[in-house]
């Protein structure tokens, strides 16, 4: 087991490059199988979720290889179609290999996908999404086994515009026959790279990013190279980094319409905010209350965000009310803050948060991967000294993390227990 031992109270200065999005190589890696040929994802982050997911490409029978930061997949030998517990239970995006897996052997055997407990995270619009297209699905003894001898393409309308639905219906109706058409999709930027990157492929999808994605099917996928969007949630952490600590970086290598509710917010609360380009500037000394945040599907503000967000509105000017739309069990994070003097009351979906002038610090234990860099932001930013343990959960989501809160001025190290 490992932690972060942390001295409070630095400012933040310097630059920090952001890597490719977790949530757009996940579904990419799972669009991978639909082809034999052979695919390169550039600028690959090594964090714990994109290595378990090559790791049940390996089960599969694809060969992979990182070469310097681009992850080469051969997938030619691919022959697998069950995926086992112990590497379904790793990661909440083992549920996207139901509709790559079957779109190529034509069944699929999955244990029930693992992830951050954050609520209940059903998957019946994966099934039922799935079923439309002609999969038969059934559910036994913790698997879930599709089969289906052709899919056909056909109209879906998604109960909740679900971004893991609409992934795997993606990558199901891409080679199907005839045309799929989804509606109520998610329009998070991650579909639209899910999108761009099928359609280099061969594939023919249009319309994501919007509530309605038109799937052609085609008959073969081939491989290609692609560098996916940059993390919207990792850029996001470092900003509000700097808004809880004070001082002034940029954060390179981003998209920044892609986080334009949060730069709304971060202006709101009196940061200085500047994007040119692929860069953000932030410079930030007084913090106003952000008042109220809700988290609500793209272009809403993420729920990703919401953690480090409500541990930037403890140490803001007056009070704000959180609410968590998305997940019923997301606010893991508030007793860990209140141990570092945060001032929070929580009911149901909603927190409400009296501002403090300063954190203290504290022995937290994160719980789950947003709110474990959430504390690990409150722990820079707070007077005196924090642990934050385990670092399992950060290290799925967060490359160098240290190392790059370091360069930033932040006194953070990481030590084996
Ligand atoms: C994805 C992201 C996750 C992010 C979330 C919301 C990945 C790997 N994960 O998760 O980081 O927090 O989007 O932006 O990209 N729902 C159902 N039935 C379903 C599917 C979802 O009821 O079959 C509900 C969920 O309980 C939740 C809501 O829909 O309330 C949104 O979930 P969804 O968009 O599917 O999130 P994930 O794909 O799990």
């Amino acid at each position: 087991m490992e932690k972060f031992v942390i001295k409070g109270g630095a400012k933040l200065f310097g630059e920090v490059g952001i890597q490719s999005a977790k949530n757009a190589v996940l579904p990419l890696l799972a669009a991978s199988v639909l082809t034999e040929e052979r695919v390169e994802i550039g600028r690959c982050p090594r964090i714990a979720d994109v290595l378990n997911m090559v790791g049940i490409l390996g089960e599969l029978g694809c060969e992979t290889h990182f070469d310097g930061d681009t992850l080469c997949i051969d997938g030619a030998d691919a022959a697998n179609h069950e995926i086992p517990a112990a590497l379904a239970k790793e990661l909440r995006s083992s549920v996207f290999m139901l509709g790559s897996v079957v779109s190529r052997f034509g069944r699929a055997r999955i244990a029930y996908p693992g992830g951050c407990d954050i609520g209940l995270r059903p998957i019946d619009l994966h099934l039922n999404g799935l079923r439309r297209l002609g999969v038969s699905v059934t559910e036994d003894g913790g698997y879930i086994d599709c089969t289906c001898s052709r899919l056909r393409g056909a109209e879906v309308l998604l109960d909740f515009p679900s971004v893991g639905a609409t992934e795997n219906l993606l990558l199901a109706a891409a080679k199907a026959e005839g045309t799929t058409v989804i509606r109520n999709a998610a329009k998070e930027p991650e579909i639209v790279d899910l999108q761009n990157f099928i359609n280099r492929m061969g594939g023919r999808i249009r319309g994501a990013g919007t509530a309605v994605i038109v799937v052609e099917g085609v008959k073969k996928l081939h491989g290609t190279e692609y560098t996916p969007i940059s993390d919207r949630i990792e850029a996001g952490t470092f900003l509000i980094a700097c808004a809880m600590c004070g001082g002034g970086i940029a954060v390179k290598n981003t998209e920044p319409e892609n986080i334009a509710s949060l730069l709304h917010k971060l202006r709101e609360i009196s940061c200085k905010i500047r994007a040119e380009n692929d860069k953000i500037y932030i410079e930030c000394g007084k913090r106003l209350s952000p008042k109220i945040v809700e988290t609500s599907p793209y272009p809403g503000f993420p729920t990703d965000l919401q953690a480090p967000m409500t541990a930037l509105a403890c140490v803001c000017e007056g009070a704000t009310v959180i609410v968590e739309n998305l997940f019923e069990t997301r606010f893991k994070h508030v007793p860990e803050l209140i141990r570092m003097g945060a001032d929070i009351t929580v009911r149901g979906r909603s927190a409400l948060i009296r501002g403090v002038p300063r954190l203290r610090g504290a022995d937290v234990f994160a719980s789950d991967l947003r709110g474990g860099a959430a504390l690990t932001l409150a722990a820079i930013s707070a007077e005196g000294e924090s642990v934050v343990t385990d670092l399992r959960f950060i290290d799925r989501g967060y490359s160098s993390f240290e190392y790059k809160l370091r360069a930033l001025g932040a006194r953070i190290r990481r030590v084996r227990i």
